[in-house]
């Protein structure tokens, strides 16, 4: 059986990056997976999150998983906090994963180097709480971003070890989904940097709740260089800027870079950008007013979380049972 696992943190908004590099690939592939989504808000907690807004975001990033498209009677969409078995199993490999694998994570270094006296153990563990989320149900696919790769194989690795020391072939070895041209969209200011939510100017990334307005100021303002638009795909690619905008408008509107390239060759950035508008908002605004409307009923939201919640913990708690079983943990079933 192929099972999908992923997740998306719940800290504040989620941004085109996170749509385009995740969660529209999860939509698609909800046809033919077995699928798990997780508001993943134990591994928000690594960094400090304002307690009275933590729950709200957690709703958030559940709506926007539905206004994307995601059917909660084909998959489990659930709060990562709400299957406790993600965190038994994290202490389990905390035991099979080396310190050395963990110092070899670049996102660590990165955010560690950013806050030099707040590093925390939390922030230290999180791939393994990755790796946990994942093979708590033996999932056998991850769709994720770019940047999630290296924690992929750390998860691969970590699930090898664990077979190895029992003399199992229990945790099948998790295959990432790093899919389309979309795998790492840039900031909108600077071609050369991840587009995220950590980044300080909202001017750098389009959020999920952005309405029109601030769609077509950002994409007016987003970055670009003095040569007039690239005439080749070979051109385009050593121009960081208009590859990314390329990148964006090719995989909203569903074609390949070389036919936009060849459509805007010879034109303008300007009249580019006004394209690009469009289909941005085309695109994102039925998403963002879906969004809004199930951000107005939270209940709601609640509720339709806690439909699909039991089918994460019934294979979580199945599986848990089975893990104790082969470490050798004292169970009187
Ligand atoms: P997070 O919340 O940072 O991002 C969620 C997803 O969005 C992708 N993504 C991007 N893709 C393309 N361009 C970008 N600029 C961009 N920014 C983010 C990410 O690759 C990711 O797929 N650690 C994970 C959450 C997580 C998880 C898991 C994922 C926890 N446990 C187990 C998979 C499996 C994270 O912080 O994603």
């Amino acid at each position: 059986m192929k099972r999908i696992f992923s997740g998306m943190q719940s800290t504040g908004q989620l941004h085109l990056g996170n749509y385009l590099g995740a969660l529209r690939n999860w939509v698609k592939l909800q046809q033919d997976y077995e699928c798990f989504y997780g508001v993943m808000d134990l591994h928000a907690i690594t960094v400090a999150q304002d307690p009275k807004k933590l729950a709200q975001n957690t709703r958030e990033v559940a709506a926007a998983f539905y206004a994307a498209g995601i059917d909660p009677k084909r998959c489990a969409v659930y709060p990562q906090s709400a299957v406790p078995e993600h965190t038994y199993l994290n202490w389990i490999l905390n035991n099979h994963t080396p310190l050395g694998w963990l110092n070899r994570m670049t996102q660590f270094k990165e955010k560690a180097s950013k806050n030099k006296d707040q590093e925390v153990l939390g922030l230290y563990a999180y791939p393994v709480l990755m790796a946990a989320d994942i093979l708590i149900y033996k999932a056998t696919h991850v769709p994720v971003g770019e940047d999630q790769k290296q924690h992929l194989e750390l998860s691969r690795d970590i699930a090898g070890a664990f077979n190895r020391h029992y003399g199992v072939d229990y945790f099948p070895l998790p295959e990432p989904q790093i899919m389309g041209e979309a795998t790492r969209v840039m900031s909108l200011r600077d071609g050369t940097k991840k587009m995220s939510k950590s980044d300080e100017s909202d001017y750098s990334r389009i959020n999920l709740t952005d309405d029109a307005d601030a769609i077509a100021t950002k994409i007016k303002k987003a970055k670009t260089d003095t040569l007039p638009f690239p005439a080749t795909l070979d051109e385009l690619k050593t121009r960081a800027e208009a590859d990314n905008l390329v990148t964006i408008y090719a995989t909203l509107n569903n074609e390949a870079k070389e036919a936009v390239v060849n459509r805007f060759a010879g034109k303008t950035f300007s009249e580019f950008k006004t394209s690009l508008i469009e289909v941005a908002v085309a695109n994102l605004a039925p998403i963002t007013k879906r969004m809004a409307d199930y951000m107005a009923d939270p209940a709601e939201i609640d509720r339709m979380i806690l439909k699909s919640l039991f089918r994460a913990r019934e294979v979580a708690e199945k599986n848990m049972k089975e893990i104790k079983q082969i470490v050798g943990l004292w169970s009187a079933d």
